[in-house]
């Protein structure tokens, strides 16, 4: 019958953003209007006192209403952390201290006693202060945490409590997958509902924890190693008009490519940041086990030039290197690589040209198990080098120029387990046939996000009602 009374709650509660604009302008006006008649020497006029006086009674009640919305917002809306912990406290505080105003304005007028002239004045000067305080948190309640202080100059910005961001901080010094490709992801179209200061469903995807528990279905939102098994995806795949799809309200989904990107690092273990893992990682814990340790020098002198190198645990002298955070002339690689070529064990030269005598010199990394070389201008015959290497596990060639014939040359190495095709001039066919030959090799290409669009497409002609559902809404 009617309105369930929690849902007329969080309706009143959702009105707060609309209503609060109404007793802070208000509240403001008074002080700008007193400051005004103050300076005109008008303080005395009966018709400014009682404009004033009903002006602060509309004022204060309107506070108190945005108030009580505000905590059933709170309550009901999924939100947790310190930053509501003070949004509600201060907010509490203006209402308060708009009331006081009123009851000293009252006195003042009625007993003309200067003390209530004094605390009036007081109270209303700590009211809007207070104002703004609320206002700042309710800013990052709604916008994130960092959105004011991300853009004010220094030292405001750390006067404002300016969280420095890790991702960005530690560029050069994390290689991991969550902290370079995921977490970016998770922040730009997760966290804003399912974070720190707002746990919509129960669920924080900020918290690994917290993340693989999963919110108030009971259902795991990562499974590690699985990624249709996990929520999370499984969420990211439906329909849009499906009230259960994410993110939800028409908010901006992942690319594609992003949402590869997701599974992968699922299907990879999940790993969090500073977490290492995949089939690479193993291997290269075995291989480090006879490994000379690495020529500090030549780690120092990489490391000078903006490149990442990471040791891969204390016990293990193998390196993660990135380099692709700069542009290398091929002089410079093979002067910086050279000296540790027996140590590398992962790689990333992305957006770096690649040069005969680059990839000659990679060839000779013989302890490389991962290789990412996205953006490299690489052709058929720069790769076929890459071939020697004989613990390869996974191989990123995205974004070059290699024909199925350069894949020939890479695919039957040993030990791989994974190559990325992306943006690569390989015809349907051929990487149809690849799949069917290697089978136990994953092979991610923009293909077949194509070719299960096209197959879709055919689907929907037929009659039979459960084909109308295209690849975004494949329900898993
Ligand atoms: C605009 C807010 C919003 C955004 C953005 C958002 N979600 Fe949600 N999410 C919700 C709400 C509300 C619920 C609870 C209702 C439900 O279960 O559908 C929810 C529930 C979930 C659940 C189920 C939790 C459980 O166990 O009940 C998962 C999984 C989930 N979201 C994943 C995601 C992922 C992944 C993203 C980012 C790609 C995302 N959400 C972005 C609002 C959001």
């Amino acid at each position: 019958m009617g309105i369930s009374e929690p849902s007329l709650l969080l309706f009143l509660g959702r009105l707060h953003p609309l209503v609060l604009h109404f007793p802070v302008a208000l509240l403001i006006a008074v002080v700008i209007v007193e400051v005004f008649a103050r300076f005109r020497g008008i303080t005395n006029s009966p018709i400014f006192q009682s404009t004033i006086y009903f002006i602060l009674i509309v004022g204060a009640l309107s506070a108190a209403v945005t108030a009580a919305m505000g905590w059933s917002l709170a309550h009901h809306g999924g939100y947790v952390g310190d930053t509501i912990y003070w949004h509600k406290r201060f907010g509490l505080a203006v209402a308060l201290l708009a009331i006081l105003a009123l009851l000293f304005k009252r006195l003042s007028l009625q007993k003309k006693m200067a003390s209530f002239k004094y605390a009036y004045t007081t109270t209303l000067f700590l009211c809007v202060s207070a104002i703004f305080v609320t206002g700042h948190y309710g800013g990052m309640l709604t916008h994130g945490d960092n959105f004011l202080s991300s853009a004010a100059p220094e030292p405001m910005a750390s006067w404002l409590g300016k969280t420095t961001n890790r991702a960005a901080t530690d560029k050069y010094l994390t290689t991991d997958t969550f902290t370079t490709q995921i977490e970016p992801i998770l922040k730009h179209y997760c966290y804003q509902c399912h974070g720190e200061s707002k746990q919509q469903g129960g669920l924080n995807l900020n918290k690994q924890d917290m993340a693989l528990a999963g919110g108030d279905s009971g259902v795991a939102a990562i499974t590690p190693g699985s990624a249709l098994n996990s929520e999370a995806i499984r969420r990211l795949f439906m329909l849009r008009e499906n009230k259960k799809a994410m993110p939800p309200d028409g908010k901006p989904r992942p690319s594609a490519e992003e949402l590869v990107a997701l599974m992968d690092w699922i299907e990879n273990g999940a790993p969090w940041a500073g977490e290492a893992s995949g089939p690479s990682t193993f291997l290269a814990d075995i291989l480090g086990e006879n490994a000379e340790p690495a020529d500090a020098t030549a780690i120092e002198m990489l490391r000078r030039t903006g490149a990442s190198v990471k040791e891969i645990s204390k016990t293990n002298p193998l390196l993660m290197v990135n380099l692709s955070l700069h542009s290398y002339s091929p002089q410079q690689l093979t002067q910086l690589l050279a000296p540790l070529k027996h140590n590398i064990a992962w790689l990333n030269l992305s957006n770096n040209k690649i040069t005969k005598e680059v990839s000659e010199l990679i060839s000779e990394c013989s302890q490389i198990t991962q290789l990412i070389l996205s953006n490299s201008a690489l052709n058929d015959d720069l790769i076929a080098p890459i071939a020697q290497l004989k613990h390869l596990v996974v191989l990123n060639l995205t974004s070059n120029e290699i024909s199925i014939d350069g894949v020939n040359e890479v695919i039957g190495l040993p030990r791989l387990e994974r190559l990325y095709l992306w943006k690569n001039p390989i015809e349907t066919e051929q990487l149809d046939q690849l799949k069917l030959a290697y089978p136990s090799i994953k092979i991610t290409s923009n293909i077949a996000l194509v070719q299960t669009n096209a197959s879709a497409t055919k689907r929907r002609k037929t009659p039979v009602k459960t084909s109308t559902k295209n690849i975004e809404g494949v329900e898993l």
